[in-house]
C-alpha cells in the first residue's frame, strides 16, 4: 500500500498569498516521489489551491440548511476535495467534538465519497494513568460504529502530548499503539503517526514502527522540511 503523507496546516498561514506559495513549493518538490501527498489547508484556501490532493480539516454532519458556520460534504466534494480530517484532538478539545459527533461526521464524509483521516490519541493524563489502550479502543469503537468500508479510513495515531510539543512519541511506543489499533481495522486500512514529526524522525515511523504514513502539522508549513520528510520515506 502507498504511504500517505498529510500536511495539516491547522489555522495557518495568515494570507492566501502565503498559502499559495507554500502549496506551490510543495507541489513542485513532491514531483516524482512515490508517497500519496494530501494538503489540508484552512477551508477558506481550499478553492484557490490546485495541483495536489486536497483534504478538509473538518466537515459538518448535516446536508445543508440552517447551520451557521457549517461546511458540508457536498460543498467539499464540489470543490474537488478528496479527504476529510475528522476527530483531530484540537477539534475534540476546542470544538467539543465527542466520539459520537466524530462518528456522525465520518458517516457524513462517506456519504459524499470523501476519504477520511480519522484521528485518535490519548492525553498525557490518560497515558500516565495507564489508560491509553482503553481510550484508543473507545475512540475507535464509538467513532467507527456502523461503518463498513474501513478501507477508505486512514487512522492517524496522534498522542495529544506529542502534538506541537517537539516531544514526539518513541518508535517503540508508537509501534505498540499501531499494533493495538490494527486489531480494530481492516488489513487495508492505513495507520498514520502524527505528533512533532520532522525530517530527523520521520523515516523510522514508517520503517520501524509500522506506520503507513504521517500526519504532519508544524513542519508541513515549511516546504523544504516537508519535502525532506516525504523523501525520508521514499
Ligand atoms: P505537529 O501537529 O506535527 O505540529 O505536532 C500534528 C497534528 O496535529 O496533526
Amino acid at each position: 500500500m502507498k504511504n500517505l503523507i498529510v500536511a495539516n496546516w491547522k489555522m495557518n498561514p495568515n494570507s492566501q498569498k502565503e498559502a499559495k506559495e507554500i502549496f506551490n513549493a510543495i507541489r513542485e518538490g513532491v514531483r516524482g516521489l512515490s508517497a500519496e501527498v494530501v494538503v489540508c489547508p484552512p477551508f477558506v484556501y481550499l478553492a484557490g489551491l490546485k495541483g495536489l490532493t486536497l483534504g478538509a480539516q473538518n466537515i459538518f454532519y448535516r446536508e445543508g440548511g440552517a447551520l451557521t458556520s457549517g461546511v458540508s460534504g457536498a460543498m467539499l466534494k464540489d470543490l474537488g476535495v478528496e479527504y476529510a480530517t475528522i476527530g483531530h484532538s484540537e477539534s475534540r478539545r476546542y470544538l467539543k467534538e465527542t466520539d459520537e459527533i466524530v462518528n456522525l461526521k465520518t458517516k457524513e464524509a462517506f456519504k459524499y465519497g470523501l476519504k477520511v483521516i480519522f484521528c485518535v490519541g490519548e492525553t498525557v493524563e490518560e497515558r500516565d494513568a495507564g489508560k491509553k489502550n482503553e481510550v484508543l479502543e473507545r475512540q475507535l469503537k464509538i467513532g467507527l460504529a456502523g461503518i463498513e468500508n474501513l478501507e477508505n479510513i486512514n487512522i492517524a495515531y496522534e498522542p495529544v502530548w506529542a502534538i506541537g510539543t517537539g516531544n514526539n512519541c518513541s518508535i517503540e511506543e508508537t509501534k505498540e499503539s499501531i499494533d493495538f489499533i490494527r486489531k480494530f481495522v481492516k488489513p487495508a486500512t492505513r495507520i498514520l503517526y502524527g505528533g512533532s514529526v520532522k525530517s530527523e524522525n520521520s523515516g523510522a515511523y514508517i520503517k520501524d514502527a509500522g506506520a503507513n504514513g504521517l500526519l504532519v502539522g508544524g513542519a508541513s508549513l515549511n516546504p523544504e522540511e516537508f519535502i525532506k520528510i516525504i523523501k525520508s520515506i521514499d
